[in-house]
């Protein structure tokens, strides 16, 4: 009791991430939007999440699907308007759910207001708060770097005979951080939404926020050729985690603790010691740099995945609270990485490690990228090789079997197609069924919450188990649980010299809650059971 009063929400609750877009239409326009979410949240309520996690809603030329805004402190329409933000906030806060929102500072949307201004001439007042640079000798762009969707980063502007910088999308120009009225600026945005109440900011590309003083060409990656994920095709040495990013983030975590409570999380991609620069010196930079080794590792297998926790719980810096991410709008969907079955052992993996998880709307239910075909893709990173599009995993929330899947009205066209496996992987047929995938988030996040250990307790993996298995201990108090996790489609046998029994609290089949020898204990294939042991 004690030990979870010292903690933060941040740090014992769970994060649920929506994408507006794909959540619950309210209006029959076949695109999510506010309302629908407020009217959803009794289901988030009901599985037992602590925070939403929404993507942008902000008024946006949609050309990044929001991620290009044109304003940060309104709604775009086709969400809603401020009025519906503040009802959603208010019933989530009525109902003990926190909302995080999206910051955006790397880049606007070419129609903002500031980028109009900037590009209408050399002179103009805002021409400093974007990156602007002269052509190269050849007229060419003025360095090599390549912009994360595909082609150079830099845009030639006619009028004004400069290029500009745009790190994502061409309608995405980068900010010039360098300059304090940006900061200024966006410092405004920030206590804009935290007056309204808004519990926390999830920062998009946070450690990209600042570039090289002297634009040095970036290093291109030996072996990247076309047809590859157009982001990995240079090292960002000159566009990314330049030391100077530092004091920015320094300065924006200052002005979110001056309120009370709220929590700064930074969208990160780096190698876990470089990501452990993140929290600050004195734990004064992002509360949380997202993780995502799960989301990256190359092969699911049992010691690949001890590897990276083993050395993020060596690497945290004294004080610094960890967390894991299972999937994300960028990402193909966990049952879609690593297949269904093995999607339940991270499902058990993400809620019995220690650190705050993040896990995507849908994936409590199993949901699978989308087939899209490639007439019906949107994303701009698909635009030069559809199999980069990140359209498969943004699909429609799978609510029940009926035409629309809940989602939209029947007859209604979504903004990009349902999985085609809505009738039997949705909300109410899983609620309904005692063995389904939704059955089993919902019971580990009701452990997670009723057992202090897997929040706050110790972690400790085990040697000589067999390769294929993952075994850790959390510990709290004196109690103790074994998570023993087979990744692998073949029976294990574990010998374990830890305590001779103990109860099994949960196996991903929901199938069992037998008293078990630990000196010889079998898995099924692709099971994981969490299990108190006996003292
Ligand atoms: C990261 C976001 O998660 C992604 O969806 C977006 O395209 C880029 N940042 C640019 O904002």
């Amino acid at each position: 009791m004690f030990m979870a009063q010292m903690h933060k929400w941040w740090q014992t609750g769970v994060v649920y991430q929506i994408y507006p877009r794909s959540f619950m239409d309210s209006n029959g326009d076949g695109v999510g939007d506010l309302a629908g979410i407020t009217q959803r949240l009794g289901y988030l309520e009901w599985l037992g999440i602590d925070a939403v996690w929404l993507s942008p809603v902000y008024p946006s030329p949609m050309a990044d699907f929001g991620y290009d805004i044109a304003n940060y402190t309104d709604i775009d329409p086709l969400f809603g308007t401020l009025n519906d933000f503040d009802a959603l906030l208010h019933e989530a806060h009525r109902r003990n759910i926190k909302l995080i929102v999206d910051f955006v500072p790397n880049h606007t949307s070419d129609e903002h207001d500031w980028f109009v201004e900037s590009r209408s001439s050399r002179e103009s007042s805002k021409r400093d708060w974007y990156i602007w640079r002269d052509p190269a000798a050849d007229g060419g762009p003025p360095n090599n770097w390549t912009s994360f969707f595909g082609g150079s980063a830099w845009q030639f502007d006619e009028g004004s005979g400069q290029y500009y910088l745009h790190m994502f999308d061409v309608k995405q120009p980068d900010l010039n951080w360098r300059n304090p009225e940006v900061r200024a600026a966006m410092y405004d945005v920030l206590r804009f939404w935290l007056d309204r109440g808004v519990d926390g900011f999830r920062v998009d590309v946070i450690w990209m926020m600042i570039k090289d003083a002297q634009f040095r060409d970036n290093p291109n990656r030996p072996g990247w050729k076309p047809g590859d994920p157009p982001y990995a095709r240079q090292e960002g040495r000159y566009t990314e985690n330049q030391p100077e990013v530092h004091d920015v983030i320094k300065e924006m975590r200052s002005l979110v603790d001056r309120y009370d409570e709220r929590v700064f999380i930074g969208e990160i991609y780096l190698p876990v010691p470089q990501l452990m620069h993140y929290y600050g010196h004195s734990l004064d930079e992002v509360h949380l740099p997202f993780n995502f080794q799960f989301i990256e590792l190359a092969t699911w297998s049992a010691s690949t995945i001890r590897a990276c926790v083993d050395m993020y719980e060596k690497a945290l810096p004294e004080g610094a609270w960890p967390n894991w991410v299972l999937g994300n709008h960028d990402r193909s969907r966990i049952a879609s990485r690593i297949g269904k079955e093995q999607a339940r052992i991270a499902h058990m993996l993400l809620l019995t490690l220690r650190g705050t998880p993040t896990w995507y709307y849908g994936d409590e239910l199993g949901m699978q990228d989308a087939v899209v075909p490639p007439e019906m893709m949107h994303d701009p990173q698909g635009k030069d090789n559809p199999q980069h599009s990140r359209d498969p995993q943004r699909s429609p929330m799978q609510w029940n079997s009926q035409p629309g899947a809940g989602f939209t009205q029947p007859g209604v066209t979504s903004w990009l197609p349902l999985s085609q496996d809505y009738q039997h992987v949705n909300v109410q047929v899983e609620q309904d069924d005692e063995h389904s995938y939704l059955t089993l988030v919902k019971k580990l996040l009701s452990l997670r919450q009723s057992i202090p250990a897997l929040t706050t307790g110790s972690y400790t993996s085990l040697d000589g188990v067999p390769d294929d298995c993952f075994v850790y201990i959390r510990e709290q108090e004196g109690k103790r649980y074994l998570v023993a996790l087979n990744c692998s489609g073949q029976e294990q046998q574990l010998h374990l010299d830890h305590a001779r029994q103990g109860n099994v609290v949960l196996s991903t089949f929901l199938d069992r809650n037998d008293q078990v020898e630990l000196t010889n204990f079998v898995l099924r294939a692709n099971e994981g059971c969490l299990i108190e042991i006996d003292d």
